[in-house]
């Protein structure tokens, strides 16, 4: 099938080349223009495991183009996808502006019947707004909107596009329904399931999905707080919880909280549309909440060990928001580094992917090239990415190289024994900690 897609950032490329991949013609566009010279080239603006690869074939096999106009993308297009950003307004509330203006230029310039699919996360009601637009701008124009929510995690976006767990269409005609059918058909093939609704319900369900992922996730930083005032450890706590198949052990991982471009400004947008809607769920304000208070109880931790931060040197092992991604939005991480900034101390870090962009964020942010040289005299280290190279670090190395051997480890990256073994007092989260006075059992 010919797609065209509007908008190349994360969720964006990645529907560009996955698709491209699942044999159809693809042909993608930005506002910003340099990002497409990058892209004609064969260059992606992020890192993402599987991506350039991905881009690469695509632009060989003549399957993907990207072209520097909406006009020039819609042409001949029977699908097209809406993936620009939907970024949030002061109060919360998601920015639209974006996705009506692509809208309007796409019902202008487009050539025949096309199915235009939302796939970036929107408030429920936009489909309506969008369907609206279209008839406005182009009276005469066949169209048939659909919703097609990502549920792609960055780092894995690529296998979780080519693999889902599920599809999710909401649309309202046959001819819709028939065009997504197609589409994915090469994955549908593989038993991959495709659940059909109407537009509503999947813009309202993609909300639903990351704010319960997000409630577990606070949940067992809650959980957290609670163990260190007990003395129990939260690890085993979420390993006893997930036995239990009516509740699974993932995202109940507690440490630093969640960051990143999806859960942070998702939350939000949704706690706005359900006050527009004139209902009420304090709910995803408390999420919210707790996982602010997971980044100043690690703050809190620093501090308390060692006592005043002037002229401590603190070094952050890892900065993007998770592991195996250069992204660095709403990273705890650096809220955590803005934090001890705040109070005088010289804040350092290390991250495999990330450290550019978290100095292009934060300039006073100290960024080294290796973690052995970012702890040479350090007072403490904080882990606050749980990248794999971290797990395989030399720890008897690392402990030679600080000042201090004090490890705060937010994302509970090392095995306590292993840290009490090699001298270091250590600070878990949600788990005892180990000091010279005190071992973990
Ligand atoms: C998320 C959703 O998973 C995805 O379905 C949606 O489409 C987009 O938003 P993403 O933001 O890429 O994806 O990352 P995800 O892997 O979900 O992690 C989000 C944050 O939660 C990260 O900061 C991660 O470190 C944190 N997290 C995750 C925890 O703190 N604990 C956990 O147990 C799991």
């Amino acid at each position: 099938m010919k797609v065209g897609v509007i908008g190349t950032g994360h969720v964006g490329l990645v529907t560009c080349v996955a698709l491209a991949h699942l044999g159809h013609r693809v042909a993608g566009t930005d506002s910003d223009g340099e990002k497409i010279a990058l892209l004609r080239r064969g260059s992606s603006p992020f890192y993402e495991p599987g991506l350039d690869d991905l881009l690469s074939q695509g632009l060989a096999s003549g399957g993907l183009d990207f072209r520097p106009s909406i006009a020039e993308t819609v042409q001949g297009a029977t699908v097209v996808f809406i993936c620009v950003g939907t970024p949030p307004r002061a109060d919360g509330e998601a920015n639209l502006l974006a996705i009506e203006r692509s809208a309007r230029e796409l019902a202008r310039h487009a050539t025949g019947p096309t199915v235009v699919v939302e796939k970036s996360t929107v408030p429920v009601g936009t489909g309506v707004r969008l369907r609206a637009i279209l008839r406005q701008e182009r009276p005469d124009l066949e169209f048939a909107l659909v919703s097609n929510p990502e549920f792609l995690r960055e780092g894995r976006a690529i296998q979780d596009t080519l693999e889902p767990d599920r599809i999710l269409v909401g649309a309202e005609t046959t001819e819709a329904f028939d065009a997504m059918r197609r589409l994915y058909e090469p994955l549908t093939r593989r038993a991959i399931p495709l659940i059909e609704t109407d537009l509503m319900t999947a813009e309202l369900a993609k909300h639903a999905c990351n704010a319960y992922l997000a409630l577990k996730i606070s949940f067992a930083n809650a959980m957290a707080r609670i163990c260190e005032r007990a003395g129990a450890d939260v690890v085993r706590v979420a390993e006893i919880m997930g036995a239990d198949p009516r509740i699974g052990r993932a995202f109940l991982d507690a440490g630093l909280g969640y960051g990143g471009s999806c859960f942070p400004k998702d939350l939000a947008a949704f706690e706005r549309l359900v006050e527009r809607l004139g209902g009420d769920l304090p709910l995803l304000g408390e999420i919210a909440r707790i996982n602010e208070e997971a980044v100043q109880a690690t703050a809190e931790k620093v501090k308390e060990a060692l006592w005043n931060l002037e002229d401590k040197r603190v070094v952050l092992l890892g900065l993007a928001f998770k592991p195996d991604t250069d992204d660095v939005r709403f990273a705890p991480a650096l809220a955590l580094a803005r934090l001890l900034l705040a109070q005088g101390a010289h804040v350092l870090g290390y991250d495999p992917k990330a450290a550019a962009n978290a100095k292009a964020e934060l300039a006073e942010l100290e960024v080294c090239l290796d973690p052995y040289e970012a702890a040479t005299g350090a007072d403490c280290i904080v882990v606050c990415t749980e990248w794999d190279e971290f797990r395989s670090l030399d720890l008897g190395r690392l402990k030679d190289t600080m000042a201090h051997p004090l490890v705060v480890d937010g994302r509970n990256v090392f095995d306590p024994e292993a840290m009490r073994r090699h001298g270091f007092t250590y600070y878990p989260t949600g788990r005892p900690p180990v000091t010279p006075h005190r071992t973990a059992t």
